[in-house]
C-alpha cells in the first residue's frame, strides 16, 4: 500500500559522469513492500520546483532502497546531490509494475534496458530468478560510460551489451544484437528511451513473443489526480501512465 514516507539516504555512489546510485532508508518505521516496475515520487527542495519527480524503485530488501538518478534537470541534480544523512520525502510505491510470475523453470525472460531505463530492470531480474527463472539482460547505450552498474547486473542475471559507438559489447542498437537472431524467450520486458522500446515491441510481436514496456511519461501527481501523464492506447482510449501503468503490455500501446 502506498505510502508518505522520510527516506533517510545512507549513501550516494557515482555510477557515471551524470548518474547517482542513493542508498537510503526509511526514516522512522519499515519500508512498504514494492515491486519491480513501482517507482516513487520523490520530493526535490530546491527554490521554484514544487512537483515531485518520479524514480522507479531499482532495488527494495533488507529495509533497504535503491534509485538511480540520471541528472538531466533541476529536479534530478538536487537529488544527485543528496550525501548521507539528508532526508528526501517520498510517496510510494506508485503504479503497476511488471509481471513477475507465471514462467516455468527453465523459461526464459529477456530484460531490455537502455539508458536510465536499466533502473526498474535489476529488481525484476531479482524477482524471476528467486522463482528459477533465469533472466537475461540486454543493456544498450551511447557508449561504455553511458552503461549503468554492470556489476550489479551481473550479479543477477547473463548479461550482454550493445554500444552505438562499439565501445563496450557489440556495436549498435539493442535490436542489432546478435542474441536476438539466435535464442528464443517466452517473455521480453524493457524500459528506456521510447525509439528503442518500439524497436524491442515490433521484434517480439513478429517474433509472437509477450512483451511489456515501462512508460515514463512526464508526470506532476503521480496518483491519477492530474491526468498530465494521459496516453493514447492503440485503440485511441486514453490511459493514466502513473495508476495504469507505467507498465503496459506492448500490443496495447505500442503503435507501430
Ligand atoms: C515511472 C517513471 C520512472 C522513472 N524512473 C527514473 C529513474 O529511475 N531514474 C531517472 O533518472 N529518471 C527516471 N524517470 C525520469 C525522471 O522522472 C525525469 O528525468 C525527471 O523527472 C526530470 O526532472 P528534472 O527536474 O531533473 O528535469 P526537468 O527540468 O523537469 O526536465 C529536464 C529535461 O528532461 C526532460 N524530462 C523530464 N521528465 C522526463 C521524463 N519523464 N522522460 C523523459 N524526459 C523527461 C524534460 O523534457 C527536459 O528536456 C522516470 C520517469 C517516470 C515517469
Ligand atoms: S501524473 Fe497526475 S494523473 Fe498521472
Amino acid at each position: 500500500m502506498k505510502r508518505i514516507l522520510d527516506l533517510r539516504i545512507t549513501a550516494v555512489e557515482r555510477t557515471s559522469q551524470t548518474s547517482v546510485l542513493l542508498r537510503a532508508a526509511a526514516a522512522e518505521g519499515a519500508l512498504p513492500e514494492c515491486r519491480p516496475g513501482q517507482f516513487a515520487q520523490l520530493s526535490v527542495e530546491e527554490q521554484g520546483t514544487l512537483l515531485r519527480r518520479p524514480i522507479s524503485i531499482h532495488e527494495a530488501r533488507d529495509g533497504e532502497i535503491l534509485f538511480l538518478v540520471q541528472e538531466v534537470g533541476r529536479g534530478s541534480r538536487w537529488l544527485a546531490r543528496r550525501r548521507a544523512g539528508d532526508v528526501v520525502n517520498a510517496v510510494l510505491p506508485l503504479g503497476h509494475g511488471f509481471t513477475c510470475q507465471g514462467l516455468g523453470r527453465g523459461e526464459r525472460v529477456l530484460l531490455v534496458g537502455g539508458g536510465v531505463g536499466v533502473a526498474p530492470l535489476l529488481m525484476l531480474g531479482r524477482w524471476w530468478r528467486e522463482q528459477g527463472v533465469e533472466p537475461t539482460y540486454l543493456l544498450g547505450g551511447r557508449s561504455k560510460d553511458h552503461l549503468l552498474r554492470l556489476d550489479a547486473f551481473r550479479e543477477v542475471g547473463r548479461v550482454e551489451v550493445t554500444t552505438e559507438d562499439g565501445s563496450l559489447g557489440e556495436r549498435g542498437f539493442v535490436t542489432d544484437h546478435s542474441l536476438l537472431r539466435q535464442e528464443e524467450f517466452s517473455l521480453i520486458q524493457t524500459c528506456g528511451p521510447t525509439p528503442m522500446m518500439k524497436s524491442v515491441a515490433r521484434y517480439a510481436r513478429q517474433r509472437g513473443v509477450p512483451c511489456e514496456v515501462s512508460l515514463e511519461n512526464h508526470m506532476a501527481c503521480g496518483v491519477g489526480a492530474c491526468l498530465c501523464c494521459v496516453t493514447a492506447d492503440r485503440e485511441g482510449h486514453n490511459r493514466c501512465v502513473c495508476t495504469e501503468g507505467p507498465v503496459f503490455p506492448a500490443e496495447l500501446i505500442m503503435n507501430d
